[in-house]
């Protein structure tokens, strides 16, 4: 089938291989013409491990063609999805500038039968707008249907993600459009959950509002853990064995980031508001996610005393392993946090460094995970990439002024830390402290 895709963004970019990669013809499109030259060049715009060699496989055969003309992709695609951004405005609503401007160009060009799937997160009722603004931009009465599409990828995964998805949700309103869309999916062997278009636009802030809630949960829990002595990890395993609950993403650590929690969150939490619901169950989901870095700074600033002059060694950049994504990174956050108090902070990222060095000029990056250990008075772990993980902490303590460790994710070797004489602090477990030392403060 061809398929435009109008957005070449994580979401545009990966969804348009993946259809390439499973035979369909794909167009894709970006306003950004620098983005779309790197893309004919061969070069990715975003770190996803294994988009580049696919990406180029289907753009070499012939599957997978870029262009910035959105009038391309009307005449291309029989499907036409759009993957634009819907940032956060002011007030936590999602800014729809960029659906409207690209629905209208859609209904400018469209001389014959489309399907316009929104792909993008967007807040319910967004179809109706998008439905209505076509009705009064197409130039005839050319036929049409809006379908709802949520992409439930993650980033670091997200080939595998949509190759194999654990469910394909479709919002349709005609019989003819859910015919196309199922056979669009039709080789991905997913089970495919048809609703209506607001049901489906509610998936996807459900399923996020959810995941979110799970994390933060798991970051209450840990608060509770330090204050009472209890161990969150066996806390949230043991809750995890109940199937009911389930035992993934209940890690506790300096809260959730990413451009994708944060900002859907906060949408549902603004159109529910709109729509006469106070939805206090997640605002207390996002209150719980940004106290849980102020606690974590708060823990190095009590253990290090005064800020000023402290050179703090960091590994990790990116909101999480995989990925050169620093959007809403707790790494970056903390690290503006401890410069502005006057602290130096030398980091090192596998992937993120180039990005992190354009938000954050004064940090100084490091070649490598040892290299930035070189005479800190501590190390913060903030995204747990395996080569932390595996790095030993012999070597660690070697280089370092202080043997203190601060582990926002609970996933370096604690008792390995505690044996070599580390002062070690996790998230919602008790600190560990050479016998020296102990006692000798909170
Ligand atoms: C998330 C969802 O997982 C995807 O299903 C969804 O499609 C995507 O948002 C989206 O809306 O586009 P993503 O943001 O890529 O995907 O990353 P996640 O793996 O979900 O992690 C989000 C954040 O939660 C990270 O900062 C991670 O460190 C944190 N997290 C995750 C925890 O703090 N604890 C956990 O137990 C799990």
């Amino acid at each position: 089938m061809k398929v435009s895709i109008i957005g070449a963004g994580h979401v545009g970019l990966v969804t348009g291989v993946c259809f390439a990669e499973k035979g369909h013809q794909v167009l894709c499109v970006d306003s950004d013409s620098e983005k779309i030259e790197m893309l004919k060049s061969g070069k990715m715009p975003i770190y996803e491990p294994g988009l580049e060699e696919m990406c180029n496989r289907h753009a070499a055969d012939g599957k997978l063609k870029f262009s910035t003309s959105n009038k391309e992709a009307v005449e291309f695609g029989k499907v036409i999805f759009v993957c634009v951004g819907t940032p956060s405005d002011a007030n936590g609503r999602a800014d729809m500038t960029y659906i409207e401007q690209v629905t209208k160009e859609i209904a400018e060009s469209m001389t014959e039968y489309r399907i316009i799937a929104e792909k993008s997160t967007v807040p319910v009722l967004t179809g109706e707008r998008v439905k209505l603004t076509i009705e009064r931009y197409r130039k005839s009465d050319v036929p049409f249907d809006v379908v709802s599409n949520p992409e439930f990828l993650r980033e670091g995964s997200a080939l595998e993600d949509t190759l194999r998805p654990d469910r394909v949700v479709m919002g349709v309103s005609s019989s003819r459009a859910e015919e196309i869309m199922r056979e669009l999916y039709e080789d991905f062997g997913a089970p495919v959950l048809v609703t209506d278009i607001r049901s489906s636009e509610l998936i996807k802030h459900a399923s996020n509002a959810f995941l979110a809630m799970k994390i933060s949960f798991a970051n209450a829990m840990s608060r509770i853990c330090e204050l009472s002595g209890a161990d969150v990890k066996e806390v949230m395993q043991g809750a995890g064995l109940d199937p009911r609950i389930g035992n993934t993403f209940l890690n506790a650590g300096v809260g959730y980031g990413g451009s994708c929690f944060p900002k859907d969150v906060d949408a549902l939490v603004a159109i529910s508001s709109s729509l006469g619901y106070d939805l206090s169950l997640i605002r207390a989901v996002q209150d719980i996610n940004r106290e849980q870095l102020d606690h974590f700074l708060a823990k190095i600033e009590r253990e290090l005393w005064v800020l000023k002059g402290k050179k703090i060694a960091m590994w990790g950049l990116s909101f999480k392993p995989h990925t050169d994504d620093t959007r809403e990174a707790p790494a970056i956050k903390i690290a503006r946090m401890l410069m502005e108090r006057g602290a130096k902070v030398k980091a090192f990222d596998p992937v993120t460094m180039p990005k992190a060095k354009k938000l954050l000029p004064d940090i100084e990056l490091a070649e490598n995970a040892l290299d930035a250990c070189v005479d800190a008075d501590c190390l913060l772990l903030m995204t747990e990439w395996q080569e932390f993980i595996d790095t030993d902490l012999e070597e660690v303590k070697s280089r370092l002024k202080v043997p203190m460790i601060f582990d926002g994710r609970n996933s370096l070797d604690r008792e390995k830390a505690g044996e070599l004489g580390f002062v070690y602090h996790g998230v919602g477990r008790k600190p560990v402290r050479p016998a020296a030392i102990a006692g000798s403060y909170s």
